[in-house]
Order: C-alpha cells, then structure tokens, then sequence
C-alpha cells in the first residue's frame, strides 16, 4: 500500500505515525488532510538506514547528521538538516531543512526497509488531539478510514526530540523521549541547549500550534493539600487527579490515577472519552524529574480547553 502511494498508521517506539511514502505527492497531501495540519508544518522523515539519511541531506550536514546517526539511531532522535534535492517542498514544507529520524520499533523498521523509498510520518493523531501510543487511540481519531498496523502500546509515548546543530550548539527544538541530558552525556563536543525565542528562526513549526491538550482543563498542583484544596472548591465538577505511583499509594484518599511518561497521552485521551472537565496532575519529585512529560504538562495546562492554534 505503501508504494503503491497509500497511507498507512505504523507504531513507533515514541508514537504512532501517519506513514506515507515521501515520493508520493498525493499520498503527503492525503496525510495533511487527514490530520487537518496547516501545510506550513513540516513531516518528520523516516529512514531504516543511515545511508538512507545521507540521501536526503545536502553534504554540509552529512558529517553531524553521521556523529548523530552513529550515537542514537535507531531510537527517538529526530535530527534537522539542511536538504537535498531528494526532499521535496511538500515534505519540508518550504523549508530549506528536513528532520529525520531512523525509529527502533521493530515494526516500523520492518516496513521501512520493505518500502521503495523513506517514509514521511507525522504523529497519527487529528490536529488538536494527544498524540496516539495505541492502535486504538489512532482508530478513535480516523475510523476505518485509514490501515493501522497494531504494535502495541508504544514504548516511550512522547515524541521524539527534535534537534538542530549549528556550528558546535545542538539547540533541541523539541523536548522529547531523549532526554538533553542523554544528547550531553553522549555529545560531549557539542553544547546542547534547549531552543529558546531568540532562536525563533530555526524552531519547529510546530511549536507555533496548540499542542499535546485534552479538552479538560489540566492544572497543576505541587502537594496533596493544593489537589485536596481543589477538589473541595469544585465538587460539582468532573475531576481526575493523576500522579506518580508513588504518590497514588501514599494518598489513597486522593483517588489518583497512576501516570508516567508513556501513559500520559493515554490518560488524557481516556479523560475526553469520559467527558472529565478538569485533571488535576500532582506533580510530585517522581514527575517532575521527567523534562519532556513536564513540558507536555506545562503546554497542556497553559492552553487546555481553549480554542486557537490547534495541535499537531
Ligand atoms: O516521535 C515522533 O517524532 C513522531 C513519530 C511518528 O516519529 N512523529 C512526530 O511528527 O511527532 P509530528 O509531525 O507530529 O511532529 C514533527 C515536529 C513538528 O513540531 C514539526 O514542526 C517539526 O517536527 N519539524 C519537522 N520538520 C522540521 C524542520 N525541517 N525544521 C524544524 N522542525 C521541523
Ligand atoms: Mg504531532
């Protein structure tokens, strides 16, 4: 289906993707219009080899795109390089730049290295939802309209971190499933930092859009009195609290759920489906030593329930 130009929802170890091949013009467009993504926002491509990546990066990168490649591929990496002519406007969205990255779900590699050419895949979910870490959670989103190939619950269940090198500066545009302590302990030539407004030129598209929301509002509470305070203020209201395991058994009488990095989508998602107004996330050491699900959480609790940009 692939090569024949169709569109496919493949897992990954970060997330699902929306998988179509990058020498099918209609297949891209099939993909934005799937997922209502402005065409301004570029996809993540997705390779098997390295040789592959080397392809579609215009030679002044190849050398930082090899280092990369060689430390954390396969894995949740996506690198930003300058392009080749084999990447087309549609892909990169104009820009003079590609992200890619070669993903370790052994599903997914298996696919890649059955199709003719890299496969472009952005996060398989509709604009404005959680990104999918289930078959199901892709089925909710587009019905029978597209083929899912069920792997399983994804590993990581965040996005992958997304980087740029510039010079000796490795400016992560996306905080994700690598940590930037990872990039720093294995980079030790580079100074990895996180991209910031000043370096508003080269930040991700996307990170312009409404993102990782339910439609419950998300608040943040640093101790068990704050979510008890909470609660008590709105009795009225659909509430759920989530916090870390720790934290669900030594306040049983919160009547929290247990969330880590890898079921945050799903718990979000699983709130919508029960029409939850409100989650409260206790956010105690235990979750606040994850950078990317605080990140998530902070962009959650900043923009839920709102309208505006929408997620990608
Ligand atoms: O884990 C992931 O990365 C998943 C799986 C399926 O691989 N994919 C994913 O794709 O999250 P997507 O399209 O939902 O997010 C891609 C992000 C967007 O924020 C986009 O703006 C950014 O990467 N991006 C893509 N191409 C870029 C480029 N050339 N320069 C800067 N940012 C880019
Ligand atoms: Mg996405």
């Amino acid at each position: 289906m692939l090569n024949d130009g169709g569109v496919v929802a493949i897992p990954t170890e970060t997330v699902y993707g929306l998988a179509c091949s990058i020498d099918r013009p209609e297949a891209i467009r099939r993909v934005f219009k799937l997922k209502r993504r402005p065409s301004d926002n570029p996809l993540i491509v997705h390779v098997h080899a390295v040789d592959q990546a080397l392809e579609l990066t215009a030679s002044r990168d190849q050398n930082i795109l090899r280092r990369l490649a060689e430390v954390f591929w396969p894995g949740p990496l996506t690198v930003v390089v300058s392009r080749s002519s084999k990447v087309s406007d549609l892909v990169s969205a104009g820009l003079d730049t590609v992200a890619i990255r070669m993903p370790a779900h052994p599903v997914a590699l298996e696919i890649l290295r059955g199709t003719q050419s890299p496969l472009a895949a952005p996060s398989a979910n509709i604009s404005g939802r959680p990104s999918p870490t289930r078959a199901q959670h892709v089925l909710d989103d587009f019905g029978d309209e597209l083929m899912i190939i069920d792997g399983g619950a994804c590993e990581h269940g965040l996005e992958s971190t997304v980087v740029r090198v510039i010079g000796s500066e490795c400016l992560i545009l996306r905080q994700g499933a690598l940590s930037a302590d990872d990039l720093r302990h294995a980079l030790p030539e580079l100074f990895v930092r996180s991209a910031n407004e000043a370096d508003q030129r080269h930040r991700s598209p996307g990170t312009r859009y409404r993102h990782y929301a339910p439609k419950a509002r998300v608040v943040i509470c640093r101790s068990p009195e704050q979510v008890q305070d909470m609660l008590a203020e709105n009795p009225a209201e659909r509430a759920v609290v989530l916090t870390s395991a720790i934290s669900v058994e030594r306040n049983a009488d919160l009547n929290a759920r247990m969330v880590n990095a890898a079921t945050l989508y799903d718990e979000f998602r699983r709130a919508d489906a029960l029409q939850v107004e409100r989650i409260i996330v206790l956010c105690d050491d235990e979750l606040s030593r994850n950078e990317a699900l605080m990140n998530r959480l902070d962009k959650a609790s900043e923009s839920g329930g709102q309208s505006g940009d929408e997620a990608v």
